[in-house]
């Protein structure tokens, strides 16, 4: 009995490093260069291609809406996953940047997944202050 639970709790250990230690950042592109971006021009129309059949009027996944600036910084079941000014602190970054396969948006399988240019978009709006 004592070989599986060393090897259980060697595991569970191994599981909550990986947990504090949080998602890979610098697996995220780098913020574009790109100045002036908002909500309404640059970021709703991406969401509304990938985001809002789960997101959006119809659907709240997660409870979250993205298909108004107030919605999308308001947050879903988890509370607000866009902290303005931190994009490497953004949960929303991290999901489309893919950096954990189960927290991935959208899904597997769900949509195209964002290039790296989108990404990186995105990230400059958020440390420009999510306006
Ligand atoms: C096919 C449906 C689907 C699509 C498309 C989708 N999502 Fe999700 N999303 C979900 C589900 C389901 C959850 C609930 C958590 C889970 O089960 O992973 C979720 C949760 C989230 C959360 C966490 C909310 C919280 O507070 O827990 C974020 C952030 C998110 N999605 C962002 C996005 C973004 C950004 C897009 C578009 C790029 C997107 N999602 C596209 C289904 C989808």
């Amino acid at each position: 009995m004592k070989t599986p639970f060393l090897a259980l709790s060697t595991l569970s250990a191994i599981a909550l490093t990986a947990l504090a230690a949080g998602p890979d950042i610098s697996k995220l592109p780098p913020a574009a260069k790109t100045t002036g971006l908002t909500y309404d021009k640059d970021i709703r129309p991406m969401f509304e291609k990938s985001c809002f059949k789960c997101h959006g009027a119809e659907k709240q996944k997660g409870k979250l809406r993205l298909d108004s600036l107030e919605a999308t910084l308001k947050g879903g079941e988890n509370g607000p996953n866009v902290v303005a000014k931190d994009s490497a602190k953004s949960t929303l970054v991290h999901s489309v940047g893919r950096l954990v396969d189960d927290e991935a948006m959208p899904p597997e399988g769900k949509g195209e997944p964002w290039t790296k240019d989108q990404v990186a978009l995105i990230r400059a709006w958020v440390d420009q202050g999510a306006k």
